[in-house]
């Protein structure tokens, strides 16, 4: 049980915006970039004829690709690392508020999205990846995807991997930062247990490495969300081993065929297996259009890169080359995700009830992810991603719809917060813990509760995290709706 007692002196303002003119910010913008290539360059407003398809580009999530949500009032998408230094000083200095992209794939849109007039950094131009095979390490910039990271190592070496998300188009900005998993999290943890070091721009402006920013920073930005405190230029991982082949397999069960039974003793055993096991269990039910779904393989063996491709439910014979895509592969719709941990097996009565009702909303799938294994050995406070040793399953809640239509709207996201209501009982309490990469505002913001939000993402982890916050962004210039916030503590 935790508790922890925040007492609330201060919640932090912007600096004044006395100076916040756009065209003050832009013509500032020249003045703090020396470099090789101008900024002007980078720099897109509503009257650039561009501006809309390249805010458009890394929406992910047409939920926030409505007429009504608020544009940006420029997006500037640095060619160096002194365009980015450049916005920080500018916006700080104009109290303007900024948001930053990388891959677009925040489920709440706050990369792209703010209620108060913003600007976008937009990092897709800062994406090159050089590994180095002597050491096992690379240096990642956050506008790669996954898919490119992925492809990179591959194409230098069939025996190493790294330990990151499944989806291809992710970003590794927003992903590293928020703590970033995939299917060989038993065996190596998350990507942020294998990050050694990291590039960043301040809040003054100033670039710093690893050595340079000091460890509690360096801790804060591996899963308490390095938005809340600096822009991340790139990251330095440490790759992993892996064998030339690794074998992949999918088996389908509907009810009928026991597959309540099967998932009963999975439950049991998924989380206790050797940990070069991961069995993800996905629970759905099947759109009429999809009576087929996908087909059952046994035992496929494959190269690493190859067993991506088969968890992106692409054809088998895909090139690998599909990595290199920027747009998912199933193309963008609009979606919602919640999570929740789960520490007991679920009693077989209330998973009967469960699936009882995931059948009357029709439309939500949960993914069951097995921690156990490295998960397990790693401190709930080595990183501020607190869901270690205990914890048997993430519950990933989804919900995907193709049609612009706010009745829908409405009704998926009532019955994926039904589902979720549902499973109170059955879930970690006090906080009820929920991951950060599966961003829910549903949970709190800073503008509507005392931050329990906080203590869902971080548990006990949210106190040093205040103290990073305090320290190295007094002003609170990297804010959003859940950035850590400033608070005095007792
Ligand atoms: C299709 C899909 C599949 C996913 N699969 C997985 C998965 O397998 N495992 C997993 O862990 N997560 C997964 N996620 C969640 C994903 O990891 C998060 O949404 C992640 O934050 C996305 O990073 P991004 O750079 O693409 O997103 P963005 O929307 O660009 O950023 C997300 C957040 O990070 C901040 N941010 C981005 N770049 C930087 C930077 N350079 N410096 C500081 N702050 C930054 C943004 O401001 C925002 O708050 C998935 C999401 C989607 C949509
Ligand atoms: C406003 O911004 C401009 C451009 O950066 C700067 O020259 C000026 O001094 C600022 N004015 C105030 C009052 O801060
Ligand atoms: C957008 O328009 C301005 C003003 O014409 C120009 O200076 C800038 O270079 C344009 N941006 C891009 C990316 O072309
Ligand atoms: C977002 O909306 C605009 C205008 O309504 C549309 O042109 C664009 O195609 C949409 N984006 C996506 C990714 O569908
Ligand atoms: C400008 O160049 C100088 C000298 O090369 C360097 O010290 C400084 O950090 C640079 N400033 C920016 C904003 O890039
Ligand atoms: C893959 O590596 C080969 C040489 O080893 C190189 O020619 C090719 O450009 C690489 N592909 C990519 C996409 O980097
Ligand atoms: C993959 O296999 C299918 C049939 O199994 C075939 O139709 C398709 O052309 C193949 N694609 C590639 C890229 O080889
Ligand atoms: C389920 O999703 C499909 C596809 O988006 C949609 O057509 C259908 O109306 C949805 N059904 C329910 C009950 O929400
Ligand atoms: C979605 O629907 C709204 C209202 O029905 C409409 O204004 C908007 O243009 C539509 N957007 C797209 C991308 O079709
Ligand atoms: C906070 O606000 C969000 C969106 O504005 C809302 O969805 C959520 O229910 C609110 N949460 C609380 C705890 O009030």
């Amino acid at each position: 049980m935790l508790r922890i007692l925040i007492l609330i002196f201060c919640i932090s303002y912007a600096k004044a915006a006395s100076n916040n003119s756009i065209e003050t910010f832009l013509n500032c913008l020249p003045l703090h970039s020396n470099t090789s290539i101008s900024i002007s360059k980078t720099i897109y407003t509503p009257q650039n004829a561009s501006f809309s398809s390249i805010l458009d580009a890394y929406v992910r999530n047409l939920r926030f690709n409505t007429s009504s949500t608020l544009k940006p009032l420029a997006i500037i998408t640095p060619l160096e690392k002194s365009h980015v230094q450049a916005t920080i000083i500018c916006a700080k200095d104009h109290g303007l508020e900024m948001r930053i992209r990388s891959g677009g794939h925040d489920y709440e849109g706050l990369s792209y999205v703010s209620p108060n007039p913003f600007i976008i950094l937009d990092l897709f131009h800062l994406r090159s990846i050089d590994i180095d095979l002597r050491t096992d390490s690379a240096w990642v910039q956050s506008g790669a995807t996954l898919g490119e990271l992925y492809y990179n190592i591959a194409n230098i070496s069939n025996t190493r991997a790294f330990p990151a998300g499944v989806c291809p188009s992710v970003g590794v900005g927003g992903h590293f930062s928020g703590g970033g998993y995939g299917n060989m999290l038993r065996k190596f943890g998350l990507a942020i247990d294998n990050i050694i070091d990291a590039e960043i721009v301040d809040a003054n402006g100033m670039i710093l490495d690893r050595r340079a920013m000091g460890d509690d920073l360096f801790w804060a930005i591996r899963g308490g969300g390095a938005s809340s405190f600096c822009v991340v230029l790139a990251w330095k991982i440490r790759l992993v081993q892996v064998p030339e082949k690794v074998t992949t397999f999918r088996v389908s069960k509907t009810l009928e065929e026991r597959g309540g039974d099967i998932f009963n003793q999975y439950q049991h055993v998924a989380p206790n297996l050797d940990p070069n096991l991961f069995i993800r269990a996905e629970v759905h039910v099947p759109p009429p259009l999809d009576q087929k779904g996908l087909k059952n393989v046994d035992c496929n063996e494959q190269s690493w890169v190859e067993s991506i491709i088969f968890y992106d439910d692409l054809p088998m014979n895909t090139s690998t080359k599909v990595l290199l895509d920027r747009v998912p592969s199933l193309g963008v719709t609009h979606s919602k995700r919640k999570s929740d941990y789960v520490k007991e097996p679920i009693p077989m009565v209330s998973l009967d009830s469960l699936w009882k009702k995931m059948i009357e909303v029709e439309n939500i799938t949960l993914k069951f992810n097995p921690y156990g294994g490295k998960m397990s050995e790693i401190s709930e406070t080595a990183t501020p991603f607190p869901h270690r040793k205990g914890i048997l399953f993430k519950i990933q809640y989804l919900s995907d719809w193709k049609e612009n239509s706010s009745v829908i709207t409405h009704r998926n996201l009532r019955e994926i917060r039904e589902i979720h209501n549902f499973m109170t009982p059955y879930v970690s309490k006090n906080p009820r813990e929920a991951f950060l990469n599966y961003r829910d505002i549903d949970i709190g913001t800073n503008a509507n509760d005392s931050f329990a939000f906080t203590l869902d993402y971080f548990k006990g982890n949210f106190k040093r995290l205040l103290k990073v916050k305090a320290k190295f962004d007094p002003s609170n210039f990297f804010r959003h709706e859940q950035s850590i916030p400033i608070l005095a503590i007792k």
